[in-house]
Parts: C-alpha cells; structure tokens; sequence
C-alpha cells in the first residue's frame, strides 16, 4: 500500500513536471499536424503556438491526463487550462478571472464568471507589479490591469514562464491579441512588448493607433508601425522578462520612433507622456532558454 502510495505520488510529481511538450501544456498533446497560416486547419484540436518548436501546431486534449474544468457557471480562461497556483500571486489570473478549485482535487485553474459557491483568490494587479519586481524598476507606474498576451491561439497569463524560446528565428511573431482590458471604440490603443533584460534590442514590438474594438478581446493583427523584431533572435541567452503594455489615447499618437536597443519604459513614457500617459493595462511573460539550439 505504502510502495503504492509513492509509485501514485513519483507519478503525480513526473506529471506535474512535464508541463512543456510542444503543445506548452501537460493537459495538451500535438496531433502531428501543424496549422501555420491557416488556424481553422485542425481538426477536433486547437491551433496553438509552440514556443518551443516555434511554430504552430494542432494540439488536442490529452488523452493520458485527466482535463481540470472550472466549476459549473464558469467558463476557463481563453477555453483552455490554465492553472494557477494559491500561494504564488505571480500566477495569479488575469482580471476578472480567480485562481478556484477545479475539477480536479488540488489543482487550481483561472476561471471567470460566477463568484457565489466556489473559492476564489482574487486577481493579482498592481500589487503584482510590485512583487514581480517590474515595478517601479522597469514601470515606474504598473498599471491596474492585467492582459493575457496571445500569440494566435496561444496565451500567456501575467508572470507565465515559457521555456525554450531559444530557436534561432528572425520572423516576427508579435502578439495576436490581449484581453482583459475593456477597450473603447472612442479611443485608440498603443501596444509595447519590451524585453527589460536584453542588453539590445530591447524594444521588440511597437503598434500604434489601433481603434478600440469595445470588448475584452483587443486584436493587434497588422503590419506594427516599427519596429518588429523577433522574440529569439541569435543573441537571445538565458531568462529574459518582456513586458507588454497597453497605452489608451484619444488622439492619433507619433512619438519619436525610439532607439531600440537602449529604450527604457521610463524613458519613453517621460519623453512622450502627454501622447500616451500611463499604461493602462499591461503584462508580463519570462522565457527561458539558451540561443543556437
Ligand atoms: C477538451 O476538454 C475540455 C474539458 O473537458 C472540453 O471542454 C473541450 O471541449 C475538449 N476539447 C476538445 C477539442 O475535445
Ligand atoms: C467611451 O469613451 C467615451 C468618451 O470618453 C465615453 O463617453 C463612453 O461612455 C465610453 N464608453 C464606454 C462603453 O465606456
């Protein structure tokens, strides 16, 4: 019995720590087909993207882990499993979702909708920014809500690690979409994605002046203004924090296209803040990995 006990247990453990397969997900398996370019090609399975064969892949519900569900009258972050962790605010979920009990006993996963009956921690915001030591280092001013940062069909939750974004790639994969943040359609959107911890090329994604679409869903699918550089470029080495921050401004915005390789946020938000003024919505993601693979 006890010999049973600590096989279930080494099981459970190896299981926990095989989160990142190629569908970045240990409750996600690839089908074998890939879907670049065309999201609708997979069949009874997801287009996602896989940071760590960076490209993408059709990926469906695993067959060997049993799938959390969020409790009834909730609905799971972006439809899929993203777990949360009680004690790790880092992991905390996005706004207007909470880290809750799932189907499956100690497994926590962000949820949204109902908030009667299930236990709940509340969304990590500018506390967040704090403990994550981005604010006030590298965002003098966090802002009080947290995006979910998709590339296609693939999200990252604030504080997320992804590993292996090490291939060397130049393609720009810049984000797809952030949600979270109600955008109004009186107003435009400015969308960063800076990588605090290169030495150069620190500003990876600039896009300006998208009109708000007036929902929490805010796409960014363009060409991006300037400049766009990929996420793993050959000098890309180690553990790297990129934050993303959302800018909301009334009026078409042109600042100074910055210098990329020393561009701080502080910088920039003291050199153009009567265009942009503080973000107001924002995120961050850490990926691991080491260049060349
Ligand atoms: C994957 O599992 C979840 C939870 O059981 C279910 O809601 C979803 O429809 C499944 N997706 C596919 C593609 O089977
Ligand atoms: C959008 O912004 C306009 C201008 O400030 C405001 O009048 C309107 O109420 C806002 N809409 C929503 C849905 O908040």
């Amino acid at each position: 019995m006890t010999t049973m006990f600590a096989l279930l247990v080494l099981m459970t453990f190896t299981v926990a720590n095989s989160q990142v397969n190629d569908c970045m997900s240990m409750y996600l398996e690839p089908t074998g087909a890939t879907c670049v370019g065309t999201p609708t090609a997979c069949v009874n399975s997801k287009c996602t993207f896989s940071a760590v064969r960076w490209t993408y892949l059709c990926c469906r519900n695993s067959t060997t882990v049993t799938i959390p569900v969020c409790p009834a009258t909730m609905t799971p972050l972006l439809g899929s499993v993203k777990t949360c962790r009680l004690s790790n605010p880092n992991t905390g979920c996005p706004a207007r979702y909470s880290c809750v009990q799932s189907s499956v006993a100690g497994t926590y996963m962000c949820c949204g909708g109902a908030t009667t009956g299930v236990t709940t921690v509340p969304p990590t915001t500018t506390s967040a920014w704090l403990t994550a030591g981005i604010s006030p280092a590298f965002v003098p001013t966090p802002p009080s809500t947290n995006l979910v940062v998709s590339f296609m069909s693939t999200s990252l939750i604030f504080g997320q690690t992804t590993t292996s974004i090490d291939v060397v790639d130049t393609t720009p994969k810049p984000p797809t979409s952030v949600t979270g943040f109600t955008t109004n359609a009186s107003f435009r959107y400015s969308l960063f994605v800076v990588d605090i911890d290169a030495t150069s090329n620190r500003l990876r994604y600039m896009m300006l002046n998208v009109p708000g679409s007036g929902t929490n869903v805010q796409s960014f699918s363009g060409v991006p203004v300037a400049p766009s550089i990929a996420i793993n470029p050959a000098t890309f080495t180690g553990n790297h924090r990129f934050v993303v921050l959302l800018f909301q401004h009334a009026a078409i915005a042109s600042p100074m296209i910055p210098d990329i390789t020393s561009f701080t946020i502080a910088g920039f938000m003291n050199t153009n803040s009567a265009s942009f003024g503080n973000p107001v919505a924002g995120s961050y993601f850490r990926v691991t990995g080491t260049a060349g693979r």
